[in-house]
């Protein structure tokens, strides 16, 4: 199992990141690092890290952090093709929730495009719960934090 981190990402090593992929039949789940880092660029609300595998990239993260509604959003979250079912998805969401806790949330919500392959198990296993809320044809899931 290797070390898993929630790492800066900096202008020097940007597209170390940028080429991060999930596996082809994947990428209808999930939109790129370079088009989420694009669109954050426009977010003020948007809060983004690597995710480290022994210091290597292996994974992206993005928040949307509302303290005023308040909403904290499990926006963006892959992890590249090599790195999958090796446990990095569940250490590095296990730090997005310390981190998420931290804020002060007291809810953590997330959605995911139902379908063959679907992360939804993987959100289930950490304990994410569907809303009930169906949005754009996303499955809205949330966890409970208080
Ligand atoms: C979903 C994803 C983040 C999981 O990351 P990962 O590093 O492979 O997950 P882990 O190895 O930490 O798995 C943790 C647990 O979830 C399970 N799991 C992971 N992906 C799963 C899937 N697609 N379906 C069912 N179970 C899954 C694992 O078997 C493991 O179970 P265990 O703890 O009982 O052994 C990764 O597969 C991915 O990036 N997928 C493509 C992008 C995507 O769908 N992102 C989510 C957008 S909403």
């Amino acid at each position: 199992m290797p070390q898993v981190t929630l790492v800066e990402i900096t202008r020097e090593d940007v597209r170390r990141w940028c080429r991060l992929a999930v596996a082809p039949e994947q990428e209808r789940f999930v939109a790129s690092v370079a088009v989420s880092i694009s669109e954050a660029h426009f977010a003020p609300e948007a809060w983004f890290r690597g995710i480290a595998a022994d210091g290597e990239p292996a994974g992206f993260v993005m928040l949307s952090v509302k303290p005023d509604v308040p909403e904290y959003y499990l926006w963006r979250f892959l992890i590249d093709r090599r790195f999958q079912r090796s446990g990095v998805g569940r250490a590095a969401l296990e730090q997005v929730i310390a981190h998420v806790r931290a804020l002060g949330a007291t809810e953590f919500l997330t959605s995911y495009v139902p379908g063959e392959g679907t992360p939804g198990p993987f959100y289930e296993k950490l304990g994410f719960a569907p809303t009930g809320v169906v949005d754009d044809g996303e499955i809205v899931l949330r966890l409970a934090l208080a």
